[in-house]
């Protein structure tokens, strides 16, 4: 397992996510996640060694003493992940004339809609969670989300998009202000990447 560098540099998501938050959230947030891992399985090389989301997907083979480690910090690591890699500076914008653009379409009644509802569901979220895009296994896109560091079910859906609201992601510029942080989150996200991974056959070569 390894820690994965941040795609780009702390302040490269300036103005919408400031730096400070960048890098306290990836040099202690998700270190943090990946450190304890670590300090867990010291006793169990052959978890180490496989990949995380196996690990995450399969919770209940992991030994009963350490599955709440991998579950929260292996959860942690991996969602941050998959959370830095859904956006890019300044954005990357929807092409509305894709099958991608289509489905959000036929699923939510229009892209606009899509968005409020997405917003929506995580400003209402309470407590620390995630909120997600999936497309389930007919193609099916839904908004849903998890508490902690839950990931959707495997064997049912496919994460395409995910914003962190726990509040390390956003209290030092916005403190309370959840639905400003999203709002302008919205403006960070790779479609190009949401779309790949729409498009893709399996999620776990995000
Ligand atoms: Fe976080």
């Amino acid at each position: 397992m390894v820690f994965q560098p941040l795609p780009y540099a702390f302040d490269a998501l300036e103005p919408q996510m400031d730096a400070r938050t960048v890098e306290i959230h990836y040099t202690k947030h998700h270190r943090g996640y990946f450190d304890k891992l670590e300090a867990s399985l010291k006793g169990y090389p052959e978890y180490w060694k496989r990949p995380l989301i196996d690990l995450l997907t399969n919770l209940n083979d992991i030994p009963e003493t350490v599955r709440m480690s991998v579950r929260n910090n292996g959860g942690g690591l991996w969602v941050h992940d998959f959370f830095w890699r859904s956006m890019a500076p300044g954005g990357l914008s929807l092409n509305k004339r894709n099958a991608f653009a289509a489905a959000l379409v036929r699923d939510f009644g229009s892209i606009e809609k899509f968005e409020k509802d997405f917003k929506a569901a995580a400003a209402s979220f309470f407590g620390s969670g995630w909120t997600w895009l999936v497309r389930d296994t007919a193609g099916k896109l839904w908004i849903l989300s998890t508490p902690g560091h839950d990931l959707p079910t495997a064997a049912k859906y496919v994460p395409l998009l995910v914003v962190d609201v726990w509040e390390h992601a956003y209290y030092l510029k916005y403190q309370n202000r959840r639905a400003e942080f999203l709002d302008n989150w919205w403006q960070l996200i790779d479609w190009q990447k949401v779309e790949k991974r729409f498009l893709a056959e399996s999620w776990r070569e995000d």
